[in-house]
């Protein structure tokens, strides 16, 4: 059985003091619960606070981009090792706002999976189609090449281990979701295509999050769904409450 991995993404919001407050309100509700994961992915400059806040909790600490280097001159970039020290678990890979607005290509996706492993995080790997494409008929074949390019050259254990979030671009921060069973469909398409990179075992592993303008009020009916174990959630998880709930449908 897989688990509910729920992770919030806090895109660029907050300040310091704001991210503390938060970890305060949530790191004693979250329950050490076998069905669920609470992954937080914050902004670089919160991140030794909130791991350091949330030692000894379930909750998770994830970073929402990195670079693929290790270190050198990259100037302005966080490379893997850098927040592998820090006790950070999780990393945000392949955004469609990085995709749109930071140049980030299915090779870059690539590389900072494979860096992600290299340095025992596991990546959050962002797939997922615009408005155009959607009614061009061309989800399935662009949500397919988005997951086999990210994923190649990994081998079996790393394949089982990734955690995938379809996030329909049109859904992100707009207030419209995907219907659960138009998201369950892709999420069921993207499963498939793991089957045939890897095997069915391998694929029933993998942890298949849906994102998009997921909320307290729409969370039970996407995590019923067959093929989607969880959520990537923007808006809704910036309140420590609003995550808190979504935490909980996930238990
Ligand atoms: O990473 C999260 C997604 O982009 C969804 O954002 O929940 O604000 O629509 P949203």
């Amino acid at each position: 059985m897989r688990k509910n991995v729920i992770a919030a993404n806090w895109k660029m919001n907050k300040v310091l003091s704001e991210a503390n407050q938060f970890a305060d309100a949530v790191v004693d509700k979250v329950p050490a619960d076998d069905n669920v994961e609470a992954i937080v992915c914050a902004p670089f400059p919160f991140l030794p606070a909130l791991v350091e806040k949330t030692k000894g909790s379930p909750i998770k600490i994830g970073a929402q981009n990195m670079h693929f280097e290790e270190n050198g001159a990259f100037t302005g970039e966080v490379s893997p090792v850098m927040l592998r020290d820090l006790g950070v678990t999780h990393v945000v890979i392949g955004h469609s706002e990085r995709r749109a607005y930071f140049a980030e290509t299915d090779e870059t996706v690539n590389k900072k999976t494979h860096a992600a492993f290299n340095h025992v995080l596991t990546p959050i790997i962002c797939v997922g189609e615009t408005l155009e494409q959607r009614e061009a008929n061309e989800t399935k074949d662009h949500i397919e090449n988005q997951v086999r390019k990210a994923l190649e050259g990994l081998t079996d254990e790393q394949t089982a281990s990734v955690i995938i979030a379809y996030e329909p671009i049109w859904a992100i921060g707009t207030g419209k979701t995907a219907s659960s069973e138009d998201a369950n469909e892709v999420c069921t398409h993207i499963r498939s295509v793991l089957k045939e990179i890897t095997s069915e075992d391998v694929a029933e592993k993998v942890i298949i999050q849906y994102g998009g303008s997921v909320k307290p009020a729409n969370v039970d009916e996407l995590l019923a769904q067959s093929d989607i174990d969880g959520a990537l959630v923007g808006g809704a998880s910036l309140e420590a409450e609003s995550f808190f709930k979504l935490v909980e449908a996930g238990t």
